[in-house]
Protein backbone atom coordinates (compact mmCIF):
# COMPACT_ATOMS: atom_id res chain seq x y z
CA UNK A 1 0.00 0.00 0.00
CA UNK A 2 1.39 3.20 -1.07
CA UNK A 3 1.32 4.51 2.58
CA UNK A 4 4.02 2.09 3.40
CA UNK A 5 7.53 3.30 3.46
CA UNK A 6 9.74 0.18 2.56
CA UNK A 7 12.23 2.60 3.80
CA UNK A 8 11.41 1.73 7.18
CA UNK A 9 11.70 -1.67 6.40
CA UNK A 10 15.20 -2.62 7.68
CA UNK A 11 14.93 -0.75 11.07
CA UNK A 12 11.37 -2.67 11.79
CA UNK A 13 13.30 -6.10 11.41
CA UNK A 14 15.76 -5.21 13.78
CA UNK A 15 12.83 -4.98 16.10
CA UNK A 16 11.30 -7.75 15.26
CA UNK A 17 14.18 -9.82 15.90
CA UNK A 18 14.88 -8.30 19.17
CA UNK A 19 11.33 -9.41 20.22
CA UNK A 20 11.85 -12.75 18.96
CA UNK A 21 14.46 -13.11 21.49
CA UNK A 22 11.42 -12.26 24.19
CA UNK A 23 8.74 -14.46 22.57
CA UNK A 24 9.83 -18.67 23.47
CA UNK A 25 6.15 -19.65 23.47
CA UNK A 26 5.64 -18.39 20.13
CA UNK A 27 9.36 -19.32 18.86
CA UNK A 28 8.22 -23.43 20.18
CA UNK A 29 4.81 -23.13 18.45
CA UNK A 30 6.50 -21.79 14.91
CA UNK A 31 8.88 -24.27 15.41
CA UNK A 32 6.50 -27.22 16.42
CA UNK A 33 4.02 -26.26 13.22
CA UNK A 34 6.19 -25.17 10.31
CA UNK A 35 6.62 -28.38 8.94
CA UNK A 36 3.77 -29.94 9.05
CA UNK A 37 1.84 -26.67 8.14
CA UNK A 38 -1.65 -27.48 10.08
CA UNK A 39 -3.54 -24.40 8.82
CA UNK A 40 -2.23 -24.65 4.85
CA UNK A 41 -3.51 -22.18 2.23
CA UNK A 42 -6.00 -20.59 5.62
CA UNK A 43 -6.61 -17.19 4.83
CA UNK A 44 -7.19 -15.32 8.02
CA UNK A 45 -7.70 -11.65 8.25
CA UNK A 46 -6.60 -9.54 11.28
CA UNK A 47 -7.12 -6.28 12.28
CA UNK A 48 -4.57 -5.54 15.68
CA UNK A 49 -2.36 -3.57 16.48
CA UNK A 50 0.93 -3.43 14.30
CA UNK A 51 3.73 -3.89 16.68
CA UNK A 52 6.65 -5.81 16.87
CA UNK A 53 4.83 -8.58 18.92
CA UNK A 54 2.53 -8.26 16.68
CA UNK A 55 4.90 -8.93 14.08
CA UNK A 56 5.72 -12.12 15.66
CA UNK A 57 2.37 -13.92 15.61
CA UNK A 58 2.03 -12.90 11.66
CA UNK A 59 5.08 -14.79 11.21
CA UNK A 60 4.61 -18.02 13.46
CA UNK A 61 0.78 -17.94 11.43
CA UNK A 62 2.26 -17.98 8.24
CA UNK A 63 5.23 -20.30 9.32
CA UNK A 64 2.27 -22.50 9.65
CA UNK A 65 0.62 -21.86 6.47
CA UNK A 66 -1.89 -19.39 6.48
CA UNK A 67 -1.60 -16.08 4.09
CA UNK A 68 -2.17 -13.21 6.63
CA UNK A 69 -4.11 -9.85 5.43
CA UNK A 70 -3.07 -7.02 8.13
CA UNK A 71 -4.68 -4.37 8.71
CA UNK A 72 -4.25 -1.66 12.04
CA UNK A 73 -6.83 -1.95 15.29
CA UNK A 74 -6.32 1.58 15.68
CA UNK A 75 -5.50 5.15 13.89
CA UNK A 76 -2.66 6.00 15.85
CA UNK A 77 -1.05 2.65 16.77
CA UNK A 78 0.45 1.59 13.92
CA UNK A 79 4.57 1.42 14.16
CA UNK A 80 5.02 2.47 10.53
CA UNK A 81 8.47 1.09 10.26
CA UNK A 82 6.87 -2.60 11.72
CA UNK A 83 4.15 -2.27 8.88
CA UNK A 84 7.10 -1.89 6.24
CA UNK A 85 9.05 -4.95 7.59
CA UNK A 86 5.92 -7.39 7.46
CA UNK A 87 5.02 -6.42 3.68
CA UNK A 88 9.02 -6.45 2.52
CA UNK A 89 10.26 -9.40 4.99
CA UNK A 90 7.63 -11.48 5.46
CA UNK A 91 5.25 -11.50 2.81
CA UNK A 92 2.23 -10.60 4.42
CA UNK A 93 -0.49 -7.87 3.25
CA UNK A 94 -0.62 -4.76 5.53
CA UNK A 95 -3.14 -1.93 5.06
CA UNK A 96 -2.24 0.24 7.95
CA UNK A 97 -0.15 3.68 8.98
CA UNK A 98 0.27 5.69 12.04
CA UNK A 99 -2.28 8.93 11.98
CA UNK A 100 -5.28 7.22 10.15
CA UNK A 101 -8.47 9.18 9.33
CA UNK A 102 -11.62 7.51 10.62
CA UNK A 103 -12.43 6.71 6.60
CA UNK A 104 -9.14 5.36 5.87
CA UNK A 105 -9.41 3.32 8.78
CA UNK A 106 -12.14 1.66 7.37
CA UNK A 107 -10.69 1.04 4.07
CA UNK A 108 -7.96 -0.48 5.56
CA UNK A 109 -10.18 -3.16 6.97
CA UNK A 110 -12.20 -3.40 3.53
CA UNK A 111 -8.73 -4.02 1.97
CA UNK A 112 -8.11 -7.04 4.11
CA UNK A 113 -11.75 -8.33 3.66
CA UNK A 114 -10.51 -7.78 0.03
CA UNK A 115 -8.99 -11.74 0.34
CA UNK A 116 -11.80 -13.60 2.15
CA UNK A 117 -11.18 -14.99 5.05
CA UNK A 118 -11.51 -18.19 7.01
CA UNK A 119 -10.90 -17.06 10.01
CA UNK A 120 -10.90 -13.23 11.41
CA UNK A 121 -8.50 -11.94 14.16
CA UNK A 122 -10.04 -8.82 15.70
CA UNK A 123 -9.07 -6.42 18.31
CA UNK A 124 -11.66 -4.51 19.70
CA UNK A 125 -14.50 -6.37 17.12
CA UNK A 126 -14.45 -3.91 14.02
CA UNK A 127 -13.69 -5.80 11.58
CA UNK A 128 -15.69 -8.77 13.00
CA UNK A 129 -18.62 -6.14 13.54
CA UNK A 130 -17.90 -4.79 10.20
CA UNK A 131 -18.19 -8.34 8.42
CA UNK A 132 -21.62 -8.51 10.40
CA UNK A 133 -23.14 -4.75 9.13
CA UNK A 134 -21.65 -5.07 5.68
CA UNK A 135 -20.21 -8.04 4.31
CA UNK A 136 -22.28 -10.70 5.55
CA UNK A 137 -21.55 -12.56 1.89
CA UNK A 138 -18.16 -13.94 3.51
CA UNK A 139 -19.63 -15.00 6.40
CA UNK A 140 -20.60 -18.53 5.15
CA UNK A 141 -16.69 -19.10 4.31
CA UNK A 142 -15.67 -17.96 7.87
CA UNK A 143 -15.26 -20.94 10.28
CA UNK A 144 -14.48 -18.88 13.26
CA UNK A 145 -12.69 -15.53 14.90
CA UNK A 146 -10.63 -14.79 18.06
CA UNK A 147 -10.74 -11.64 19.99
CA UNK A 148 -8.09 -9.89 21.77
CA UNK A 149 -9.50 -7.35 24.29
CA UNK A 150 -11.88 -6.59 26.63
CA UNK A 151 -13.87 -3.88 24.82
CA UNK A 152 -13.93 -6.54 21.92
CA UNK A 153 -16.07 -9.37 23.91
CA UNK A 154 -17.92 -6.73 25.59
CA UNK A 155 -19.08 -6.06 21.95
CA UNK A 156 -19.30 -9.16 20.30
CA UNK A 157 -21.11 -10.73 23.71
CA UNK A 158 -23.85 -7.97 22.82
CA UNK A 159 -24.16 -8.69 19.23
CA UNK A 160 -24.54 -13.07 19.99
CA UNK A 161 -27.17 -11.33 23.10
CA UNK A 162 -28.82 -9.47 19.93
CA UNK A 163 -28.79 -13.13 17.93
CA UNK A 164 -26.57 -11.61 15.51
CA UNK A 165 -23.59 -13.17 15.94
CA UNK A 166 -23.01 -15.63 12.80
CA UNK A 167 -19.57 -17.44 13.44
CA UNK A 168 -18.19 -18.85 16.62
CA UNK A 169 -15.47 -16.31 18.12
CA UNK A 170 -12.77 -17.45 21.13
CA UNK A 171 -12.41 -15.09 23.59
CA UNK A 172 -8.87 -14.73 23.77
CA UNK A 173 -8.78 -11.86 26.14
CA UNK A 174 -10.32 -14.19 29.13
CA UNK A 175 -7.92 -16.37 29.35
CA UNK A 176 -5.87 -16.91 32.55
CA UNK A 177 -2.65 -16.82 30.15
CA UNK A 178 -3.97 -13.82 28.54
CA UNK A 179 -5.89 -11.32 31.49
CA UNK A 180 -3.74 -12.35 34.26
CA UNK A 181 -0.63 -11.17 32.59
CA UNK A 182 -0.80 -8.78 29.72
CA UNK A 183 -3.95 -6.72 31.38
CA UNK A 184 -2.28 -6.37 34.54
CA UNK A 185 1.73 -6.64 34.32
CA UNK A 186 0.98 -5.26 30.39
CA UNK A 187 -1.10 -2.18 30.41
CA UNK A 188 0.61 -1.05 33.76
CA UNK A 189 3.90 -1.11 33.20
CA UNK A 190 3.16 0.25 29.27
CA UNK A 191 0.97 2.88 29.87
CA UNK A 192 3.14 4.27 33.20
CA UNK A 193 6.04 4.09 30.20
CA UNK A 194 3.58 5.99 27.78
CA UNK A 195 3.02 9.18 30.28
CA UNK A 196 6.52 9.67 31.50
CA UNK A 197 7.72 9.87 28.06
CA UNK A 198 5.02 12.06 26.89
CA UNK A 199 5.65 14.60 29.87
CA UNK A 200 8.61 13.43 31.63
CA UNK A 201 7.21 14.29 34.82
CA UNK A 202 7.94 12.58 38.42
CA UNK A 203 5.34 10.53 39.07
CA UNK A 204 6.96 9.90 43.10
CA UNK A 205 4.13 12.26 45.24
CA UNK A 206 1.57 12.83 42.84
CA UNK A 207 -2.48 11.93 43.20
CA UNK A 208 -2.83 9.59 40.56
CA UNK A 209 -6.32 8.79 39.60
CA UNK A 210 -7.35 5.56 38.23
CA UNK A 211 -10.82 4.91 36.81
CA UNK A 212 -11.87 1.35 36.74
CA UNK A 213 -9.84 -0.85 38.29
CA UNK A 214 -10.48 -4.34 36.11
CA UNK A 215 -7.10 -6.13 35.60
CA UNK A 216 -5.66 -3.22 33.49
CA UNK A 217 -6.87 -0.73 36.00
CA UNK A 218 -5.20 -3.12 38.73
CA UNK A 219 -1.94 -3.04 36.81
CA UNK A 220 -1.70 0.66 36.18
CA UNK A 221 -2.35 1.15 40.11
CA UNK A 222 0.12 -0.97 41.06
CA UNK A 223 3.32 0.00 38.71
CA UNK A 224 2.02 3.94 39.78
CA UNK A 225 2.07 2.71 43.25
CA UNK A 226 5.60 1.39 42.74
CA UNK A 227 6.98 4.76 41.37
CA UNK A 228 5.78 6.76 44.41
CA UNK A 229 2.42 7.76 43.46
CA UNK A 230 -0.60 8.26 45.78
CA UNK A 231 -3.18 6.30 44.04
CA UNK A 232 -6.98 7.20 43.98
CA UNK A 233 -9.43 4.58 42.18
CA UNK A 234 -12.54 5.33 40.88
CA UNK A 235 -15.42 2.65 40.44
CA UNK A 236 -18.48 1.64 39.52
CA UNK A 237 -18.14 -1.79 40.27
CA UNK A 238 -18.66 -2.73 44.39
CA UNK A 239 -16.83 -5.50 43.79
CA UNK A 240 -13.89 -4.14 42.05
CA UNK A 241 -14.10 -1.20 44.57
CA UNK A 242 -13.81 -3.03 47.58
CA UNK A 243 -10.87 -5.30 46.02
CA UNK A 244 -9.44 -1.54 45.43
CA UNK A 245 -9.70 -0.90 49.09
CA UNK A 246 -8.67 -3.99 50.18
CA UNK A 247 -5.38 -3.72 47.98
CA UNK A 248 -4.75 -0.28 49.87
CA UNK A 249 -5.66 2.44 47.28
CA UNK A 250 -7.97 5.46 47.88
CA UNK A 251 -11.54 5.13 46.39
CA UNK A 252 -13.67 7.85 45.81
CA UNK A 253 -15.85 9.14 43.30
CA UNK A 254 -14.39 11.14 40.02
CA UNK A 255 -15.74 14.37 41.05
CA UNK A 256 -14.04 14.29 44.26
CA UNK A 257 -11.19 13.13 42.66
CA UNK A 258 -11.04 15.76 39.72
CA UNK A 259 -10.25 18.11 42.68
CA UNK A 260 -7.38 16.18 43.82
CA UNK A 261 -5.94 14.59 40.89
CA UNK A 262 -2.66 15.71 39.01
CA UNK A 263 -2.92 12.73 37.18
CA UNK A 264 -6.05 11.09 35.41
CA UNK A 265 -6.00 7.33 33.67
CA UNK A 266 -9.12 5.93 32.30
CA UNK A 267 -9.10 2.11 32.04
CA UNK A 268 -12.97 1.08 31.93
CA UNK A 269 -14.26 0.68 28.72
CA UNK A 270 -16.82 2.73 28.93
CA UNK A 271 -17.51 6.77 27.52
CA UNK A 272 -17.56 10.17 29.52
CA UNK A 273 -15.86 8.46 32.72
CA UNK A 274 -13.78 12.41 32.31
CA UNK A 275 -15.97 15.09 31.17
CA UNK A 276 -16.80 18.88 31.43
CA UNK A 277 -18.29 18.82 35.04
CA UNK A 278 -14.62 16.67 35.92
CA UNK A 279 -12.54 19.43 33.88
CA UNK A 280 -14.07 22.26 35.29
CA UNK A 281 -12.72 21.21 39.25
CA UNK A 282 -9.26 19.90 38.12
CA UNK A 283 -5.88 21.87 39.60
CA UNK A 284 -3.98 23.55 37.16
CA UNK A 285 -1.89 21.19 35.33
CA UNK A 286 -4.15 18.42 35.48
CA UNK A 287 -2.47 15.37 33.20
CA UNK A 288 -5.26 13.07 30.87
CA UNK A 289 -4.85 10.08 29.63
CA UNK A 290 -6.94 6.84 28.22
CA UNK A 291 -5.63 3.23 28.51
CA UNK A 292 -9.31 1.81 27.50
CA UNK A 293 -9.82 0.71 23.58
CA UNK A 294 -11.87 3.66 22.24
CA UNK A 295 -11.43 7.81 22.85
CA UNK A 296 -14.03 8.09 24.34
CA UNK A 297 -13.24 7.64 28.45
CA UNK A 298 -11.75 11.34 28.51
CA UNK A 299 -14.51 13.57 26.67
CA UNK A 300 -12.03 15.07 23.38
CA UNK A 301 -15.11 16.94 22.80
CA UNK A 302 -15.32 19.00 26.03
CA UNK A 303 -11.87 19.56 26.12
CA UNK A 304 -12.17 21.15 22.85
CA UNK A 305 -14.77 23.17 24.27
CA UNK A 306 -13.68 24.20 27.41
CA UNK A 307 -10.11 25.17 26.12
CA UNK A 308 -9.39 28.61 24.77
CA UNK A 309 -6.22 27.88 23.16
CA UNK A 310 -4.01 24.64 22.49
CA UNK A 311 -0.40 23.99 21.77
CA UNK A 312 1.44 20.74 21.34
CA UNK A 313 3.96 21.12 23.99
CA UNK A 314 5.65 17.44 23.60
CA UNK A 315 5.51 14.47 21.14
CA UNK A 316 1.49 13.44 21.96
CA UNK A 317 1.77 15.72 24.85
CA UNK A 318 -1.21 18.66 23.89
CA UNK A 319 -2.01 21.81 26.06
CA UNK A 320 -5.65 22.95 26.88
CA UNK A 321 -5.71 26.41 28.10
CA UNK A 322 -9.13 27.52 29.63
CA UNK A 323 -10.31 30.74 29.88
CA UNK A 324 -9.63 30.92 33.31
CA UNK A 325 -6.16 30.28 32.92
CA UNK A 326 -5.68 26.68 33.77
CA UNK A 327 -3.57 24.22 31.90
CA UNK A 328 -5.06 20.97 31.34
CA UNK A 329 -2.80 18.50 29.23
CA UNK A 330 -4.13 15.49 27.24
CA UNK A 331 -1.94 12.89 26.15
CA UNK A 332 -2.06 10.84 22.66
CA UNK A 333 -5.43 12.23 21.55
CA UNK A 334 -6.97 10.15 24.35
CA UNK A 335 -6.32 7.21 22.66
CA UNK A 336 -4.83 4.59 24.20
CA UNK A 337 -1.87 5.94 25.69
CA UNK A 338 0.57 2.62 26.12
CA UNK A 339 0.33 2.27 22.33
CA UNK A 340 0.17 6.00 20.88
CA UNK A 341 3.50 7.30 23.06
CA UNK A 342 5.15 4.39 23.66
CA UNK A 343 5.65 0.58 22.47
CA UNK A 344 2.41 -1.12 24.00
CA UNK A 345 2.60 -3.93 25.75
CA UNK A 346 6.04 -5.62 26.31
CA UNK A 347 7.31 -8.81 24.29
CA UNK A 348 7.16 -10.88 27.41
CA UNK A 349 2.97 -10.86 27.88
CA UNK A 350 2.29 -10.86 24.59
CA UNK A 351 4.40 -13.74 24.03
CA UNK A 352 1.33 -15.74 25.77
CA UNK A 353 -1.39 -13.72 24.54
CA UNK A 354 -0.15 -14.21 20.95
CA UNK A 355 0.59 -18.04 21.73
CA UNK A 356 -3.62 -18.15 22.95
CA UNK A 357 -4.52 -16.95 19.82
CA UNK A 358 -2.29 -18.88 17.17
CA UNK A 359 -3.69 -21.83 19.21
CA UNK A 360 -7.62 -20.62 18.88
CA UNK A 361 -6.83 -20.22 15.28
CA UNK A 362 -5.64 -24.18 14.52
CA UNK A 363 -8.66 -24.84 16.89
CA UNK A 364 -11.15 -22.80 15.09
CA UNK A 365 -9.86 -24.41 11.54
CA UNK A 366 -9.73 -27.85 13.20
CA UNK A 367 -13.49 -27.51 14.82
CA UNK A 368 -14.78 -24.19 14.32
CA UNK A 369 -18.00 -25.26 11.20
CA UNK A 370 -18.92 -27.80 14.39
CA UNK A 371 -18.75 -24.72 17.18
CA UNK A 372 -21.94 -22.62 18.08
CA UNK A 373 -22.05 -18.84 16.92
CA UNK A 374 -21.38 -17.66 20.26
CA UNK A 375 -18.73 -15.92 22.64
CA UNK A 376 -16.50 -19.50 23.74
CA UNK A 377 -13.68 -19.28 26.65
CA UNK A 378 -10.54 -20.88 25.24
CA UNK A 379 -10.10 -24.77 26.32
CA UNK A 380 -8.57 -24.88 29.82
CA UNK A 381 -5.77 -27.12 28.58
CA UNK A 382 -4.67 -24.49 26.56
CA UNK A 383 -4.35 -21.69 29.50
CA UNK A 384 -2.33 -24.88 30.93
CA UNK A 385 0.16 -25.69 28.40
CA UNK A 386 0.75 -22.30 28.11
CA UNK A 387 1.42 -21.40 31.01
CA UNK A 388 4.01 -24.84 31.27
CA UNK A 389 5.73 -24.09 28.57
CA UNK A 390 6.49 -20.09 29.51
CA UNK A 391 7.94 -21.34 32.55
CA UNK A 392 9.99 -23.62 30.96
CA UNK A 393 11.55 -21.65 28.94
CA UNK A 394 12.33 -19.32 32.23
CA UNK A 395 13.90 -22.19 33.95
CA UNK A 396 11.15 -22.32 36.47
CA UNK A 397 10.00 -26.22 37.39
CA UNK A 398 6.83 -26.60 39.54
CA UNK A 399 5.27 -29.63 41.60
CA UNK A 400 3.17 -32.90 40.83
CA UNK A 401 0.41 -34.14 41.93
CA UNK A 402 0.90 -37.07 43.27
CA UNK A 403 -1.70 -39.76 42.81
CA UNK A 404 -2.66 -40.29 46.23
CA UNK A 405 -3.22 -35.78 46.69
CA UNK A 406 -5.50 -36.09 43.00
CA UNK A 407 -7.86 -39.04 44.47
CA UNK A 408 -7.73 -36.13 47.65
CA UNK A 409 -8.57 -33.30 45.74
CA UNK A 410 -11.27 -34.87 44.16
CA UNK A 411 -13.68 -36.63 46.88
CA UNK A 412 -16.15 -35.31 48.70
CA UNK A 413 -15.40 -37.57 51.84
CA UNK A 414 -14.73 -35.85 55.02
CA UNK A 415 -10.87 -36.09 56.55
CA UNK A 416 -12.09 -35.55 60.02
N1 LIG B 1 -1.97 -4.45 22.67
C1 LIG B 1 -1.29 -3.88 23.66
N2 LIG B 1 0.03 -3.96 23.47
C2 LIG B 1 0.21 -4.60 22.29
C3 LIG B 1 1.36 -4.98 21.55
N3 LIG B 1 2.59 -4.73 21.98
N4 LIG B 1 1.15 -5.62 20.39
C4 LIG B 1 -0.10 -5.87 19.93
N5 LIG B 1 -1.20 -5.54 20.60
C5 LIG B 1 -1.06 -4.90 21.78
Amino acid sequence: MERIDPGLAREGKVKIDFAETRMPVLRYLTDRYKLIKPIQGKRIAACLHITKETAMLMKALSAAGAEISLSGSNPLSTQDDIAAALTNFYGIGVWGWRGQTAEEYFSCIESVLGNPPHITMDDGADLTVHIHNKYTDLIEGISGGTEETTTGIQRLTALADAGKLTYPIIAVNNAETKWDFDNVYGTGQSVLDGIMRATNILIAGTNFVVAGYGHCGRGIAMRARGLGAHVIVTEVNPVNALKAVLDGFDVMPMLKAAKIGDVFVTATGCKDVITAKHMKRMKDGAILANAGHFNVEVSVGDLERLGVRKREVRPNNVKYELEDGRRIFLLGEGRLVNLVAADGHPPEVMDMSFANQFLSVLHLIKRGKRMEPKVHPIPREQDEFIARIKLSMMGKRIDRLSGEQERYIRSYESTI
